[in-house]
């Protein structure tokens, strides 16, 4: 077995200090280690995304980097997003948008949505698709995950209700919602 390293990582806000073999996964180290389980692994082989974290802001694939490559950095995942108990602007509008049926894809959907606006915060959909397109659903027909993105980048307001302002292409999905 190879000797362990000590690696700090800042995750969510919170500094962790671990030995960790130098082979280990950083979604290894984020579940198994940290208890980050809403970090997913659907391949490990760099195809599905759902194990999408940032690190230093930036969107990458937690199954594609080793944990002692982010060592002295920042990590944020799905857990971190939500704020005083209150979901991210994403989280709202995936939920209010129907964005999901199992729900697998959703973490890194969201991590890699939130990527894609910070770069830029009025994409068409089609740069909405092309952003996502590292990132695999295989359930909601990606309609309405675009339709989530959008709606945020368009300023909607969710409430407990529902949508308080209504753009045209939630109206478009409206049929779409669920269907696979
Ligand atoms: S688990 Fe990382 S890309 Fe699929
Ligand atoms: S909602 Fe099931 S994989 Fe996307």
């Amino acid at each position: 077995m190879a000797s362990s390293i000590s690696i700090t990582v800042e995750v969510d806000g919170v500094s962790y200090t671990d030995d960790v073999e130098p082979r280990l996964l950083l979604v290894q180290h984020l579940r198994e280690r940290l208890g980050k389980t809403g970090t997913l692994i659907g391949c490990d082989t760099t195809n599905c995304g759902a194990c999408t974290v940032h690190l230093d802001g930036v969107s990458v694939k937690s199954c594609t980097m080793f944990a002692v490559q982010a060592d002295g950095h920042q990590v944020i995942t799905i857990e971190g997003m939500a704020q005083n108990g209150k979901l991210a602007p994403l989280q709202e509008a995936f939920h209010q948008c129907h964005a999901l049926q199992c729900g697998f894809c959703t973490p890194g959907m969201i991590m890699q949505s939130a990527s894609l606006l910070k770069e830029n915060p009025h994409p068409t959909e089609s740069e909405i698709r092309e952003g996502l397109e590292g990132n695999l659903c295989r359930c909601t027909g990606y309609q309405n995950i675009v339709a989530a993105v959008k709606s945020v980048a368009d300023g909607v307001q969710y409430d407990d209700s529902g949508v308080s302002v209504s753009p045209s292409m939630l109206e478009d999905n409206s049929e779409t919602a669920g269907v696979s």
